[in-house]
């Protein structure tokens, strides 16, 4: 294929407005797929379980077409994109391997959060947009209306916006030659030196790393010695091919093509993403760019049963083979033992791993409180981040050693029916958001209910924590989110601990600000004295910040109820009772004189 006979392109959406559904029928419209007798959507590019479960795409999947457009064959490349705000970056540098997207809206959900900061990424890339309204088919659509949203919020003429519906098929045709006629075709010359551009990977159990790449110019063929730009690694290229929509071999691709690549690359952290490929002894100028993925929400990762360690690491590094973005250390906890410390891209990136971890290790896992990381900036020496809320500096101890703490800020918007602007701007007052400000969707359209996007700019662990959860139940499932990166901001942190009868409980610290300092004290402090069993003595519970006690309970003795009543000569029914007791703990931590079941962490820290 010659470069004017292919176009490389993305669909870009907002979680749930039909990205898969649309790539679907565009397979089978294109016979690279075929069509399902059933009448049901099976999602081809989907692949994982938990991606299919939660109706998610999690990673950038990419499948090649053939279609005959005016009697010329061409070569349709489609980059699928993932749907959520965690993995905006992989949204982002698919999107370099492109040069138009189909920004694909719900017509019936009008312009959401993601349509907007999706549709920025494909403009700042330079990408032809197609816009596209979905559902036409439902009867809650409302074309016209949706028509002029898109209109005021990206600057796009309606008449240029395609009516679909990706369920049953109508309009999808005239996607097809919306791509072929208005994104522009790949250039590149087959006589410069190899230059490709990784920008996803596979993992593969028998072949090791598969890396999708598109050829900017020469040509890449089975048997190339080859280096990265970034790693300066040596590889032998043992397979090329395109993927239709599984990978079919072809031996070379040429400038503009879209295909993977298998050579000796043995984990998924050696396919950097964004880095660029050239051929031994033939150095190129890098793609601009490169930017390695940063994990923003840590956890750490327990067995239920200590001793179940080396099961779970197993589970653990088998899972991150395929996931490059996670980060593992190990971890020791005095509380829960040997675990490891991950880090992800955000929450949701937590969640779907919790999930496979759990369906892949099959036993209860205990995740501790996410945390993000922070900066500190000593008096002397240099920056360093803290992942791990022990390790941040106690008040007493950083007197004069930490000069200042900074935490993550996002910029973040939202995108509401007008009726829930105050229910919104409380929710973001609470969670410490700045610099507040709104504008209306549907300026002038004369609706009785208008939509609003209110922008702020908002402390990335409040986000971790309850934001989505509480935005959702206020809003009634109205509200959108999404939110970017916005650097480091100087921030009143403090760390708090949990006392157990005077004594740390390592794996319960958090790193609070202070306004909320108490009321997240007492909301832990309650929480522990419902889960925690009652012992032999009382028990204080306490929520310390450095050596002030900002929230407290009392759990009260219960050996009253063991061995009450049991006096005197009858101690040998009173031994038998305790060793009775003994039994039941087996599986029993200690912290200083208190004893817990490693289960009551599970009941404390689940979600
Ligand atoms: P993510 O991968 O999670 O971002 O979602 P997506 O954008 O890929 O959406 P998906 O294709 O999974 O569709 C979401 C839901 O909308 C599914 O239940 C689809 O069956 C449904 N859907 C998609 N297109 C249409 C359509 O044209 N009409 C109707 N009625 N439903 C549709």
């Amino acid at each position: 294929f010659a470069c004017d006979a292919i176009r490389n392109f993305s669909i870009i959406a907002h979680i749930d407005h039909g990205k898969s559904t649309l790539a679907d029928r565009l397979l089978e419209l294109t016979g690279t797929i075929q069509k399902k007798r059933t009448g049901k959507n099976e999602q081809v590019l989907d692949k994982l379980k938990v991606e299919r479960e939660r109706g998610i795409t999690v990673k950038a999947q990419t499948a090649s077409m053939f279609h005959k457009h005016e009697g010329k064959m061409h070569l349709l490349n489609l980059i699928d994109t993932p749907g959520h705000v965690d993995f905006a970056w992989e949204v982002s540098r698919s999107l370099a391997a492109c040069q138009g997207a189909l920004l694909l809206v719900d017509a019936s959900q009008g312009v959401q959060a993601q349509s907007i900061s999706v549709f920025h990424i494909a403009k700042e890339r330079g990408l032809k947009i197609i816009p596209v309204l979905n559902k036409i088919d439902l009867p809650a659509a409302q074309p016209e209306l949706m028509a002029a949203q898109i209109e005021t919020a990206f600057g796009i003429d309606p008449t240029d916006i395609l009516h679909i519906s990706a369920k049953t098929g109508q309009g999808v045709e005239e996607v097809l030659r919306a791509v072929i006629e208005r994104v522009p075709p790949p250039t590149g010359d087959q006589n410069t030196p190899l230059k490709a551009f990784l920008f996803d990977s596979l993992y593969d159990r028998y072949r090791g790393v598969i890396s999708l790449i598109s050829v900017q110019g020469g040509v890449i063929r089975k048997g190339d010695k080859i280096s990265s730009c970034h790693t300066r690694k040596r590889y032998d290229v043992t397979e090329v091919g395109i993927m239709h929509p599984e990978e079919i071999p072809t031996n070379s691709l040429y400038p503009g093509q879209v295909g993977y690549i298998a050579c000796n690359m043995k984990e998924s952290s050696e396919a950097h993403i964004g880095d660029t490929l050239h051929r031994l002894g033939a150095p190129v100028e890098p793609m601009p760019g490169f930017k390695p993925s940063k994990a923003m929400v840590y956890a750490g990762v327990f067995p239920v049963d200590s001793s179940d360690f080396p099961k779970l690491e197993e589970s653990i590094k088998r899972l991150t083979l395929t996931d490059r973005s996670i980060t593992i250390q190990r971890e020791s906890s005095s509380a829960l033992g040997q675990g490891c410390r991950l880090g992800f891209l955000g929450t949701l990136h937590m969640d779907v791993f919790r999930q496979r971890l759990e369906d892949e290790y099959d036993a209860n896992i205990i995740i501790t409180a996410p945390t993000v990381p922070f900066k500190i900036i000593p008096t002397k020496g240099s920056d360093y981040f803290i992942s791990n809320p022990t390790e941040f500096p106690d008040i007493a101890e950083s007197m004069g050693k930490v000069k200042e703490v900074q935490e993550p800020i996002v910029s973040a918007s939202i995108i509401a029916p007008e009726e829930y602007f105050g229910e919104i701007t409380d929710l973001c007052f609470s969670h410490r958001a700045d610099k507040i400000d709104h504008r209306y969707l549907d300026a002038g359209s004369g609706i009785a209910s208008s939509r609003v996007i209110i922008t702020c700019v908002m402390p990335l662990s409040e986000i971790v924590t309850d934001f989505f959860d509480q935005l959702k139940s206020r809003t009634s499932g109205f509200a959108s989110f999404d939110y970017e990166d916005a650097g480091y901001q100087k921030s009143d942190l403090a760390k708090m601990v949990f006392l157990l009868n005077g004594k740390p409980v390592d794996a319960l610290a958090l790193v609070v600000h202070k306004s909320a300092q108490d009321k997240i004290g007492r909301a832990w402090v309650k929480k522990l004295h419902k889960v925690i069993p009652r012992q032999l003595f009382e028990v204080p519970i306490q929520a310390a910040i450095g050596k002030k006690v900002v929230a407290r309970e009392t759990l009260s003795a219960m050996r009253a109820d063991v061995t009450a009543g049991l006096y005197g000569g009858h101690y040998e029914r009173k031994l038998k009772h305790l060793e009775n007791q003994k039994e039941g703990k087996r599986r029993m931590k200690r912290v200083g004189t208190v004893e817990l079941p490693q289960e009551a962490f599970f009941d404390i820290l689940k979600k």
